[in-house]
C-alpha cells in the first residue's frame, strides 16, 4: 500500500509561490486501480511526482509517504534511484510525447533500464525487452525499432513495457492517452488494466476522463485546488458523491453523455 500523509507540495518560480498539493492524505491499494481525477491544475501531476520524489528544482515537499511500510520520504537520491524509481513505483511516460529518445532504437532504451536496474548484461536486457514488448502486444522483433517508426498507440504500448521492465509493485500513469483517439486511448487503459491485473500490480491512473476513470478503476480520488476532497470505492462515489465538487464533475459527464 501506498500511504501519503499531509503531503504538501509548493513550487517556487521567481518570486512566486504555488502551493499544488495542500495536505493531501491518500492511500492507493495494492493489486488495484485507483483513479486520480480533478480538473487541470487540480494538482494531479504533482501528485504523482511528489509520489517519484522528481521534484523539480526550487519545489519543496513536505508530509511522508510510506510504500508497503518503507518511508520513502527519508531515501537518499541514490537509494531512490536504486531500489525505488523503476524498481518498486513504475511510471508510464506519455509514449507519444517524450517517453524515447528518437535516436536509440527501442529495445536498446528498454535494454537500458534492464541494464542499470537490474543488473543484466546487455544481450540478456534485449532478449527481456523483446518479451517485454510481447507482453504489450507489439512484436518482439520490434526491439530493432526506431521510436518514429511507430504509430501514437504502439509508442504508448512499448513506454507501459518500458515502465514493467523491473517489475514494479505500482505503476503511475499520468494522462497516459492524451494525444491519443477514442478508440485508441481505450485500448492503452484496457491494456495497463489487464497487465496489472494478471501481474497483481497497484495501477493508479491519473485522468482529467472521468467516464474513463468510472469504467476501469476500483476506487476514486477527486483531487480539487491541491486537496483530496472526495476518495471511495467508485460505484459508492458514483452513486453518492461525497463533495460538491465530484457531484458537479459527474454532473458534467452525465450531460456529455446525454448528449445525442
Ligand atoms: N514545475 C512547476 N512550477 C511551478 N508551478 C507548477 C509546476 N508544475 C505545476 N505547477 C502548478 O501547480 C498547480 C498544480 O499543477 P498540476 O500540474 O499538478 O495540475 P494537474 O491536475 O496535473 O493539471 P492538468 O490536468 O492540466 O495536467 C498548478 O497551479 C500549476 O500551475
Ligand atoms: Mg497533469
Amino acid at each position: 500500500m501506498i500511504a501519503a500523509r499531509e503531503l504538501r507540495l509548493r513550487y517556487r518560480t521567481g518570486s512566486r509561490q504555488v502551493t499544488a498539493l495542500d495536505g493531501v492524505d491518500v492511500t492507493f491499494g495494492e493489486g488495484m486501480t485507483t483513479a486520480v481525477v480533478g480538473e487541470s491544475g487540480s494538482g494531479k501531476s504533482s501528485l504523482v511526482t511528489a509520489l517519484l520524489r522528481l521534484l523539480p528544482r526550487g519545489a519543496t515537499l513536505s508530509g511522508t509517504i510510506t510504500v508497503d511500510g518503507r518511508d520513502i520520504t527519508a531515501l537518499s537520491e541514490r537509494e531512490l534511484a536504486r531500489s525505488y524509481r523503476w524498481t518498486t513505483v513504475s511510471l508510464v511516460l506519455q509514449g507519444a510525447m517524450n517517453a524515447f529518445t528518437p535516436v536509440l532504437t527501442l529495445g536498446r532504451q528498454i535494454a537500458e533500464v534492464l541494464e542499470i536496474h537490474r543488473g543484466l548484461s546487455r544481450q540478456e536486457a534485449l532478449i527481456r525487452s523483446g518479451s517485454l514488448l510481447e507482453e504489450t502486444g507489439l512484436p518482439g522483433a520490434w526491439t530493432g525499432r526506431y521510436p518514429h517508426e511507430l504509430s501514437g498507440g504502439q509508442k504508448q504500448r512499448a513506454a507501459v513495457a518500458m515502465a514493467l521492465a523491473c517489475d514494479p509493485l505500482y505503476l503511475l500513469a499520468d494522462e497516459p492517452t492524451t494525444a491519443l483517439d477514442v478508440i485508441t486511448q481505450a485500448e492503452i487503459v484496457i491494456l495497463l488494466k489487464s497487465l496489472t491485473k494478471r501481474r497483481g500490480l497497484g495501477l493508479i491512473l491519473v485522468t482529467h476522463d472521468l467516464a474513463l476513470a468510472s469504467a476501469v478503476a476500483d476506487r476514486l480520488v477527486v483531487l480539487q485546488e491541491g486537496r483530496v476532497v472526495d476518495e471511495g470505492p467508485t460505484e459508492e462515489i458514483l452513486a453518492s458523491p461525497g463533495h460538491p465538487h465530484t457531484a458537479a464533475l459527474l454532473g458534467a459527464l452525465r450531460a456529455l453523455e446525454a448528449r445525442p
